[in-house]
């Protein structure tokens, strides 16, 4: 498993947006949204993960050689509920064509254990897929790990998935660093610790709460 954190200004400044606690939740939704596709670009650039096409196009003025995404190969953009579905809405702008698969899980405050609601992952997935999965936040990795387990068990390698998180932290990437090879996991800022309540320190605090306005 390998785990990027890109140095461009873009990413500090928006990521110091979604730290401070005063950005309300339009500002903090569209703090997430600009680091998602910052960081979906960097996910998305190499090792040929984004299968192309080649072609021709007729232009005003004459005929160019082309290329463009294989419509026959989108991406599956995998956001983890709730606050996924800020990145998802990210991805969906940087990626032309790409299929979603929700899932959706819920912690339980006192054992801190995640537990699924919804999930919307085809039957069947193969080894040629290429999966993108979204959550701003990756505090023990106990939630991605479960959906990683199950997208691989339906059929997708592990070499194919690429993760995108804004904050992330040492024990999450380590419980992600045996059993997925391949795996490639990019992220804003790496934050050392977790509270007793599993939040990450300094962490955004809680990411669907603040995106949403919940109360
Ligand atoms: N989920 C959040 O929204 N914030 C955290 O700090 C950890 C998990």
């Amino acid at each position: 498993m390998l785990v990027y954190v890109p140095s461009h200004p873009l990413v500090k400044h928006w990521l110091a947006v979604a730290r401070n606690k005063l950005s309300p939740p339009p500002v903090f939704r569209s703090a997430l949204a600009e680091l998602g596709r910052l960081l979906i670009y960097e996910a998305t650039a190499q090792d040929n993960w984004l299968p192309v096409l080649e072609g021709q196009a007729e232009t005003p003025c004459g005929v160019a050689d082309v290329a463009f995404l294989d419509p026959g190969r989108p991406v599956k953009v995998v956001p983890i509920l709730r606050a996924g579905l800020v990145l998802l809405e990210a991805a969906a702008t940087v990626l032309p064509g790409s299929q979603t698969c929700h899932v959706g899980y819920v912690r339980d405050e006192s054992t801190l254990e995640a537990s699924a609601y919804l999930n919307k992952l085809p039957a069947k997935l193969d080894a040629e897929d290429r999966i993108l999965v979204v959550d701003p936040m990756l505090a023990t990795g106990g939630t991605m790990v479960q959906v990683l387990d199950d997208i691989i068990g339906r059929g997708a390698s592990p070499s194919m998935i690429r993760i995108v998180t804004v904050v992330c932290t040492p024990v999450a990437l380590k419980n992600l660093s045996e059993g997925y090879p391949g795996l490639k996991v990019y992220s804003a800022m790496i934050d050392a610790e977790l509270n007793d309540k599993g939040y990450i320190v300094p962490g955004l605090g809680d990411a669907g709460d603040r995106a949403f306005g919940t109360l």
